[in-house]
């Protein structure tokens, strides 16, 4: 059985955790997009870490620890799973190696189980310095990126020349005079165009070296060992960073990263087929939030928003920053459905809803006049536009449905979830066409509802 998780709205619904949770009957996962940009949060009862053990057995009320992972595959933390970043991911060793040694002190190692592609690309220091110069140029039309040199890093992939990849670490004199060609032009842009210091190759090229000390060894061709995994048997998890709405070709642009992050980026993103997949697991929250800049139709910038904000944390689990709350929005999702393939629904943070009144879901946009120029104008459309002015124009049209009161921190049964939250969820499930079969009910492991046999 191979699956793949990925988000269908703009990031953060999740994703560490449902990938945590599927990683239990997992051999593999693979992480097949994006770079450092992502933050996914696993939280794991202290007496089950470094075990293969369920969360069944994790004690409810114990506080769990913690773990903010960039560019480790989630399934990191059981200790039998082999965790693979292939080809379309962009490294930031020094990211990685933070990482690496922040979970080896809690007691979680790497040996033997990390693999990373040779055709990775390589996020270096001019590539974030680039990505900052950018974003502070643009002013208020910034795009409100993470500075984690992520869009910088796939222009180069796409440019060609200019790209380092995790196999030119095997060819130190090679990668010495390449890093000279590109620190040159690079050093003519930050001066001329950004007024800028100039930045030194030799520092760069130190690093790259300390770097292939570190990492050659977990260096392979991740193509052939998922397909000889295949071939085997193997259970493999697609993790999926970033969210659908986020998508470079069929998200918001130009609000969005600069990766395929809609499960369409699986196959291009590790070399396997979507036919090898035979589930793909949607993760949406309860509610939407996005951060960065771009249109959120149904935002609430107001107590509600805040209310949400508090209640579920929402605050970057890679820069920080307050997300933007708002309601859930059936159009959005719907759209992220459909080219996503999607077969059913993680509804994560049900929890953050509890004492909310009423609830409102957005079941359809009603566009505002345009000049009188388009035939929708003022016409109900249930087909989200990834098109963003027409989508700054969207005006939502809710359902509302009565809120519920009680905690449901510690429910772990979806018949003794209140018969109002169990409404809410029938509404996405009408709306979006599918079932939700995973519902997060608190951060932990234990804190999930299953609606269908695991296996
Ligand atoms: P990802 O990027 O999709 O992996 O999501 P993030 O980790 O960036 O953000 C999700 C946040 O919500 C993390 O802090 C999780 O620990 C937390 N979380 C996940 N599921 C639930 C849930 O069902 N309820 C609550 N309250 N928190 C959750
Ligand atoms: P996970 O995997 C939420 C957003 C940034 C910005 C835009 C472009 O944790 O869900 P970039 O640095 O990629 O060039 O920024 O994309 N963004 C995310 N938002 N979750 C993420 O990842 C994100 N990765 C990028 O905020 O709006
Ligand atoms: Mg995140």
């Amino acid at each position: 059985m191979n699956s793949c998780v990925v988000g269908l709205q703009w990031g953060d619904e999740g994703k560490g955790k449902v990938v945590d949770i599927l990683a239990e009957h997992s051999d593999i996962v693979v992480r097949y997009s994006g770079g450092s940009n992502a933050g996914h949060t696993v939280v794991v009862d202290p007496d089950l870490i470094g075990t293969s053990r369920d969360s069944g057995s994790a004690v409810p009320d114990k506080i769990g620890v913690k773990f903010a992972l960039h560019l480790l595959p989630s399934g990191v933390i059981r200790p039998n799973v082999s965790c693979i970043i292939t080809n379309a991911v962009v490294v930031d060793p020094e990211v990685l190696l933070n990482e690496i040694e922040t979970i080896a002190k809690k007691g979680i190692t790497l040996k033997g189980r990390l693999f990373i592609s040779e055709n990775a690309h390589v996020v270096l220091d001019y590539h974030k310095r680039e990505d900052q110069l950018r974003e502070e140029s643009l002013g208020k039309n910034k795009i409100g990126t993470t500075i984690r040199g992520i869009g910088p890093c796939y222009a180069d992939k796409a440019g060609r020349s200019h790209a380092v990849r995790m196999g030119d670490l095997r060819n130190l004199q090679q990668l010495k005079d390449k890093l000279q060609t590109i620190v040159n032009y690079k050093n003519k842009v930050f001066t001329a165009v950004y007024n800028a210091t100039p930045i030194n190759a030799d520092d760069i090229f130190e690093k790259c070296k300390s770097y292939a000390d570190k990492f050659l060894p977990f260096i392979i061709d991740t193509t052939e060992y998922l397909h000889r995994s295949l071939g085997n048997g193997k259970s493999i998890l697609f993790e999926g960073a970033q969210g659908t709405l986020l998508d470079l070709d069929h998200g918001t642009f130009p609000y969005v990263t600069s990766s395929n992050s809609s499960s369409l980026g699986m196959s291009a993103g590790c070399g396997v087929p979507a036919k090898y997949v035979d589930k793909f697991i949607g993760v949406v929250k309860a509610y939407t939030t996005r951060v960065g800049a771009g249109p959120f139709p149904t935002e609430q910038d107001n107590e509600i928003g805040q209310y949400i904000r508090d209640k579920g944390h929402e605050y970057g689990t890679t820069t920080g920053r307050p997300r933007r709350c708002g309601w859930f929005d059936a159009v959005a999702v719907s759209y992220s459905i459909k080219i996503g393939g999607i077969d059913e629904i993680a509804l994560m943070h049900l929890d953050t809803l509890a004492g909310i009144k009423e609830v409102k879901i957005c079941r359809a946009y009603k566009l505002k006049e345009d000049r009188g120029q388009r035939t929708e104008d003022g016409k109900e459309i249930t087909f989200f536009p990834a098109n963003i002015s027409k989508l700054a124009q969207a005006e939502p049209c809710y359902e509302t449905v009565p809120g519920w009161e009680e905690d449901i921190t510690a429910v772990t049964d979806f018949n003794k979830l209140p018969s109002n939250a169990q409404n809410y969820i029938s509404w996405i499930e009408k709306l979006t066409g599918i079932p939700v079969t995973i519902i997060g009910v608190g951060p932990k492991r234990s804190q999930t509802i299953f609606r269908k046999q695991r296996a």
